[in-house]
């Protein structure tokens, strides 16, 4: 496999993958680094913030080497992957094998990084909020101002898509008091031709059991709000669970088995909350050792502490039902959510205290 690797190939590929219980979800953490100092997550202080970062040649190399065993979704992530002013050029470097996502809080983004992460290549870009109202978003982010930009970051990148299978996403965590922010979400990210999704929050990021939703079922909730915005995306099986997940959690994680995870320093765990039990590293060991490891370390995995949507959306396509489901989202080029008619005009960000601008 020498040049990039069509589109339908790599759809090809990834299906293979799939029919072959190989991963298909890779999360690839490009630093640790981060701008932000939210209270629900701990990576902002985490000590591998200040390790060495593999430059682009890197992620060349290694792209080309997990391409052994088919195409993957890879998730660029952190930390704040956009203080790498190279992730252009990983997300180029991932795109010739592999579909690449990432996740971002959104700061960063200008017009001009916008359009230069679409014209690498991006499949889909999610842009984390997660609450309707500026202050509290901003308090709990630790970024006065972070609302506003992060709601403009989604406007610019909807405005720099090239190609029509191009997604902008807003992503929120479901925390302890913010239920009742889902629907106003949803609506915002609809006003702007932006899918919207939800994933509970996951204690193993910050030790603290402390900013769990404890109020009540959510899914039913949730499933009724998929009903109304079409562009909420999360695939029905996923959140039909997420009670189930806050009553305990939920067995069978496939960690390891259909998704893993790669640390900033090249290191492989099953997962990104596992990453201090590595157990091979992509630029030292061969494809063949990194999967047969992976798969002894997912063996009598009784974790159940997380129900993130890289494990929930992923899991959910192996069962016949949650694969139907899921197709909409991860084959079909649908770069923009449909259309509500009614839907013409949208409310503009706020500006004055928390949405900072003045
Ligand atoms: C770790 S962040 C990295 C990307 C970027 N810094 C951001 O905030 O979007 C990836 C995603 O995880 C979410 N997240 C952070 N802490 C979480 C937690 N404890 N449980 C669930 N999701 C969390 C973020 O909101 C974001 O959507
Ligand atoms: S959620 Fe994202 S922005 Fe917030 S501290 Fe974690 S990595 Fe940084
Ligand atoms: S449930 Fe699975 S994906 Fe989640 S933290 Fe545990 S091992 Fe990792």
């Amino acid at each position: 496999m020498n040049g990039p690797i069509g589109t339908v190939d790599k759809k090809w590929r990834l299906f293979r993958a799939w029919t072959s219980r190989h991963p298909i979800w890779c999360a690839w953490q490009v630093t640790y680094r981060c701008n932000f100092r939210c209270r629900f997550c701990g990576y902002w202080h985490d000590p591998m913030g200040s390790q060495d970062e593999p430059p682009v040649e890197q992620y060349v190399i290694g792209a080309k080497k997990l391409a052994q065993t088919g195409t993957l979704m890879v998730s660029l992530a952190g930390g704040e992957p956009l203080l790498r002013d190279d992730l252009p050029d990983i997300i180029r470097a991932v795109g010739r094998y592999h579909f690449p996502f990432m996740t971002t809080n959104g700061w960063l983004i200008t017009e001009q990084s916008a359009r230069e992460i679409m014209a690498a290549g991006i499949w889909g870009v999610s842009v984390s909020i997660d609450y309707a109202s500026p202050q509290t978003h901003d308090e709990r982010r630790g970024m006065t101002g972070a609302w506003r930009q992060a709601w403009r970051a989604v406007e610019l990148l909807s405005a720099a898509r090239i190609h029509k299978w191009q997604r902008v996403n807003v992503i929120a965590v479901l925390l302890d008091d913010n239920i009742d922010e889902m629907a106003p979400l949803a609506q915002m990210a609809a006003e702007r031709q932006s899918y919207f999704m939800v994933q509970p929050y996951g204690f193993r990021k910050t030790g603290s059991h402390a900013y769990e939703h404890n109020d009540g079922p959510v899914s039913p909730r949730l499933m009724a709000l998929m009903r109304q915005w079409p562009n909420f995306t999360s695939s029905p099986v996923y959140i039909s669970q997420f009670d189930q997940f806050l009553r305990g959690g939920i067995p069978n994680c496939k960690a390891g088995r259909v998704f893993f995870n790669i640390d900033s320093t090249g290191d492989i765990a099953i997962c990104v909350d596992r990453r201090s039990e590595p157990v091979a590293n992509l630029y030292t060991d061969s494809m063949w050792t990194i999967r047969g490891r992976l798969r002894t370390a997912s063996r009598d995995n009784g974790c159940m502490d997380c129900w993130y949507n890289c494990r929930g959306e992923i899991e959910g396509l192996y069962s016949p039902h949650g694969f139907l489901m899921c197709l909409r989202q991860y084959i079909i080029d649908a770069g923009r959510p449909p259309r509500r008619r009614w839907l013409t005009t949208r409310r503009p960000i706020p500006t004055g205290p928390g949405g900072a601008e003045g």
